[in-house]
C-alpha cells in the first residue's frame, strides 16, 4: 500500500528560510602509544574516531553503551562531558576501571590524547 505525503507549502518555506548549517569544528585526537592522529568533527564519538584511525576497540554491544568493553583512558583533553547515569551504570555493572571512559558514549568536544594498553 502506498501512502501519499501531503505537500505543505508552509513547511517548504520554512525549510528554504532556515539558515545554512555551519560546519562543525574539527578536533584532533591522538592515540597512544601508536601515535596515530585523526581529526574528527565535534560530536563524533571516541569509538568512531578510534575506528577511523584504524585502531581496534573492543565492543560487544555494537556501541550501545551496555557492555563496558570500549573503555579508553583519556590522558589529555580539555572539555570532557561528565559521565551520564547510563555510562556510570554500564561501568559499574561491567566492573570497568573508574578512570576509563566508554568510547561509544564520549562525544569529542576538544582535542584529546587517549590510550589503550592494546594499541
Ligand atoms: S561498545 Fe559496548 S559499552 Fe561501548
Amino acid at each position: 500500500m502506498a501512502y501519499a505525503i501531503p505537500f505543505r507549502p508552509e513547511r517548504a518555506r520554512e525549510l528554504a528560510e532556515e539558515p545554512e548549517r555551519k560546519p562543525r569544528p574539527e578536533f584532533r585526537v591522538e592515540f597512544r602509544p601508536s601515535r596515530r592522529v585523526v581529526s574528527v568533527p565535534a560530536g563524533t564519538t571516541l569509538l568512531a574516531a578510534a575506528r577511523s584511525a584504524g585502531l581496534p576497540v573492543a565492543s560487544a554491544c555494537g556501541a550501545g553503551g551496555i557492555c563496558g568493553r570500549c573503555g579508553l583512558r583519556v590522558l589529555e583533553g580539555g572539555d570532557l562531558p561528565p559521565e551520564t547515569a547510563s555510562e556510570q551504570s554500564a561501568k559499574a555493572r561491567n566492573r570497568v576501571d573508574r578512570e576509563l571512559r566508554l568510547a561509544c558514549r564520549l562525544p569529542i568536544r576538544s582535542d584529546l590524547i587517549v590510550t589503550a594498553p592494546y594499541w
